[in-house]
């Protein structure tokens, strides 16, 4: 059976990897992102491969939009072809500390990067769980396991759930994954207004190994996926150093 998979914000960055190697795959895609014109011009791209791909133009954010890409994942299959891979992708990061940031803009970080995945996984797992088939991958971020302002907050609680669920869902056939990069050379720091040109060539990842390393680790059954051996060397360091010291460290970049 041919794949259906389901990315949010698959217009840019990684998520828009994952679009180009689950294409290559021969996997239909159903994009999501607010900004008609690049969806539109992806699903030109795609198409043109011969693969067959859908678009939703939501804001994520937006109760209509999310009702939206929910009604999607809840589709039966006498209507479309139900969504066997759900990519939760979309996110973008807040430049300021906590406290100067505004409240209502922390809140909607909190919902874009917590919320909404979990809206969207539910809505999935609804249609996945009769079918004991279908994977859901979340985007996280290696700063999920350092104390790293609510960014590093928002990120480890998805890992938390995505180790929860692909042991509560992976008896029932569901693969759940928490895939957790460091940098990546995408638009998030520049929409975010951070200066990335302070972070080390060597911490950059590549994003096709990122998400070459997500589908290997996902097809594996893996709860979380670390991109690289460096970063993987990272995280094994973060268990052992004492808190204040890691936050210091990870004081730059997402
Ligand atoms: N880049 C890194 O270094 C890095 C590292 C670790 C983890 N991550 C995580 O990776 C994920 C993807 O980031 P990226 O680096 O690929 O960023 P990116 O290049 O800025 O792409 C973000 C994508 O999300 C969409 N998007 C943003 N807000 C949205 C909303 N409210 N509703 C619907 N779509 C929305 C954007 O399209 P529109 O603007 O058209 O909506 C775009 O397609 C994020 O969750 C991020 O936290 C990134």
């Amino acid at each position: 059976m041919t794949e259906t998979v389901l990315i949010t914000g698959a217009t840019s960055g990684i998520g828009a990897e994952f679009a180009r190697q689950f294409a290559a795959r021969g996997c239909d895609l159903v994009l999501v992102a607010r900004s008609p014109g690049p969806l539109g011009d992806a699903a030109s791209t795609y198409r043109a491969q011969g693969v067959g791909v859908e678009t939703i133009a939501a804001d994520l954010l937006d109760d209509d939009g999310l009702a939206r890409v929910l009604d999607r994942l809840r589709t039966a299959e006498s209507t479309l072809a139900p969504v066997t891979v759900l990519v939760n992708n979309a996110g973008y990061g807040l430049v300021g500390p906590f406290a100067d940031n505004a409240l209502e803009d922390e809140i909607r970080h909190l919902r874009i990067h917590v919320e909404v995945p979990l809206a969207l996984a539910h809505a999935a797992l609804q249609s996945m769980r009769p079918r004991r088939a279908g994977t859901i991958i979340t985007v996280a971020s290696v700063a999920g396991f350092t104390p790293r302002g609510t960014y590093g907050a928002v990120k480890a609680a998805m890992i938390s759930f995505s180790r929860w669920a692909n042991v509560v869902y992976g008896r029932e056939g569901i693969r759940v994954t928490a895939v957790c990069p460091g940098f990546v050379r995408t638009e998030f720091h520049q929409r975010m207004g951070m200066e990335a040109s302070s972070i080390p060539a060597a911490m950059w990842l590549d994003v096709g190994l990122v998400v070459r390393d997500a589908l290997r680790d996902t097809a594996a059954g893996k709860a979380v996926s670390v991109p690289s051996v460096r970063y993987k060397a990272l995280v094994a360091l973060t268990r052992v150093t004492p808190s204040s010291l890691v936050a210091r460290l990870a004081g730059l970049g997402r």
